[in-house]
């Protein structure tokens, strides 16, 4: 059934499970998320970017909330990064039941009215809302607290934050970034952060650039055919410690856009003369139904719905 973020992530919260918020970006990539998530009894979060609505527009929307009325476990429409107060307005007028309004760029206080008046607008609809503070961006383990506190989110700040805007999830700066290169290594992801923020903030928190970008994926690719550098995602373990101590919407794209690429890849190396959609798009979806399971498993969503 479509349901609101809170409906999904208040309970994930209390719980102390993640629910994967997956990207999309057409019906193949739909349907891996939303029957994957029946399958495993999980509840999830099909998310749409602004540029994945200039992509595939209502019509793409419409899929995502014809799936997710017909299936049985909860699911979200939610919109990614709003730019804007008439982007997450748009968004509610397209159907979605959460959105995020991104000010996280701006001061403080700018952050503050933006994100106050698209709650303002969104919960006299009924809708739940994210918002961000601090900035996306990888971080080294050695580089000093002062540094670290200049862009990850200020636990205090996050409290005020909460405070004046009544936002219902709250996106948090952990060290994570965006893309398949998010360090050498494992990259840091601050727990110590998480654990100080969720102390303090009763409300689910989200983690973007939560992906995994597994090794066997980035090899599959490289073996057929594609170029990749030193491609490398949050580790599994850091995922679940992190979903213990708040956050409970774990963002993922980038593991979806490599599995789907060596789904495609694949099939036209192993086939050169294959040219029916179907046998190059059914096994990408195949790939990235894969990579959600393992993500909901690491996430402890299964068998939440
Ligand atoms: O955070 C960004 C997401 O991965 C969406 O990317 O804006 O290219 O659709 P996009
Ligand atoms: P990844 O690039 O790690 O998949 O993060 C996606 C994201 O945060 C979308 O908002
Ligand atoms: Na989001
Ligand atoms: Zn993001």
């Amino acid at each position: 059934m479509l349901v609101t973020g809170n409906d999904i992530l208040i309970p994930a919260r209390e719980g102390k499970y993640g629910v994967g918020a997956f990207n999309t970006n057409n019906m193949e990539i739909t349907q891996a998320i939303i029957h994957t998530a029946e399958r495993l009894r999980s509840p999830v979060i099909v998310q749409m970017s602004e540029g994945a609505i200039k992509y595939g527009g209502q019509d793409l929307a419409n899929i995502v909330k014809d799936i997710a009325e017909r299936a049985t476990v909860p699911v979200a429409l939610h919109l990614d990064h709003g730019s804007s107060y008439a982007s997450a307005l748009n968004a509610i007028k397209m159907g979605f039941t959460s959105v995020m309004i991104d000010a996280s760029h701006h001061s403080f206080d700018e952050n503050v009215a933006e994100t106050r008046r698209v709650v303002e607008a969104a919960h006299a609809m009924g809708i739940s809302v994210e918002a961000e503070i601090g900035r996306l961006g990888g971080v080294e383990e050695h580089v000093v607290v002062d540094e670290k506190d200049a862009f990850l989110t200020d636990p205090e700040e996050a409290v005020a934050f909460v405070d004046q805007t009544n936002v219902d999830y709250l996106a948090i700066a952990i060290g994570t970034s965006h893309g398949a290169y998010k360090g050498k290594g494992r990259p840091y992801i601050d727990q110590a952060r998480i654990v100080k923020i969720g102390e303090l903030l009763g409300i689910p928190l989200v983690a973007h650039g939560s992906s995994g970008v597994p090794a066997e994926i980035t090899q599959r690719f490289r073996d057929s055919g594609g170029e990749i550098g030193e491609a490398v995602g949050i580790a599994d373990e850091d995922l679940r410690e992190a979903c213990k101590h708040g956050i409970a919407k774990v963002n993922v794209d980038t593991d979806l856009r490599l599995a789907s690429t060596v789904g495609i890849r694949e099939i036209l190396k192993a086939s050169p003369k294959e040219f029916d959609p179907r046998k190059i798009f059914g096994p990408a979806r195949e790939v990235m139904s894969q990579i959600i399971e393992h993500k909901m498993g690491v996430l402890g969503s299964v068998g939440k719905a």
